[in-house]
């Protein structure tokens, strides 16, 4: 499963991609609207921190055409970019000639089996089911993502299943479990993944006990010695002798 961070906060994602586990970034015009910067250098800037990763940007047109424009747009900027278009009547016309043209197209707000099911037809590369705003509404957003899921594998589409709007860890859980390709998730969500109370308690309870016995295990890696360090430094590097 691939990890996306549902963010624009440069911060956060230099973060996330620091721990080497991140495979891309969603952004929507909410989350650009935060960063208070220019749209074409915070979407660049997130390329480059998220290096070789997938960075989705999403076009704010309605109109297929308005659409077209902006997406082929978003898509001169850097190779890794994957275009967002809702799902509208316009979204899947634009998304049918920029699929045509070999746009990456994701298209988002997606909230029915029948909605991404056009949206496969049309070529998307992404569909995203927002499955915390139907949670939010009584409806059971898992449920969706099942049954996209279920529907993508009887027909062998190649569009990947990217479970968005996801509230907590327990969501990122079921949807690896119910077979998404992608969970994009707040960098909140992404932290809680980390976390367990008996990781702490282990780990504090491990040291406690090697710290009592440390003078008879001793060190596992010996210190540095100073003197060593400084010789070492005043050599010059291999090949660089020249
Ligand atoms: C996905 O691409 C969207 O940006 C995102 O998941 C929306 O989530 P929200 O419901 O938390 O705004």
């Amino acid at each position: 499963m691939k990890f996306f961070l549902d963010t624009a906060n440069l911060e956060e994602i230099r973060q996330a991609a620091a721990l080497g586990v991140l495979d891309g970034v969603t952004t929507n015009p909410t989350l650009a609207a935060k960063e208070g910067k220019p749209f074409r250098e915070l979407i660049l800037e997130i390329c480059d921190v998220v290096k070789n990763g997938v960075v989705n940007a999403e076009v704010v047109s309605v109109d297929t055409q308005g659409m077209l424009r902006e997406a082929r747009e978003l898509a001169s900027w850097h190779p890794n970019i994957v275009v967002k278009v809702p799902m509208t009547r316009d979204g899947i016309r634009a998304l049918n000639v920029l699929h045509g043209e070999g746009i990456h197209v994701n298209v988002t707000l997606v909230f029915s089996p029948s909605q991404a099911l056009l949206a496969a037809k049309a070529g998307a590369y992404f569909v995203s089911p927002f499955l915390g705003r139907l949670d939010d509404i009584s409806e059971d957003g898992l449920g969706l993502l099942r049954e996209i899921v279920e529907i993508y594998r009887n027909y062998q589409f190649s569009t990947q299943v990217l479970a968005a709007s996801l509230r907590h860890p327990l969501h990122v859980v079921a949807a690896a479990k119910i077979g998404a390709h992608i969970a994009t998730m707040p960098f909140k969500v992404f932290e809680q993944l980390f976390k367990h109370p008996l990781t702490d308690r282990g780990l504090e309870a491990f040291l406690k006990d090697w710290e009592k016995a440390r003078e008879v295990l001793g060190e596992i890696v010996e210190p540095a010695r100073p003197e060593l360090v400084e010789r070492a430094e005043a050599r010059p590097a291999r090949g660089t002798g020249r």
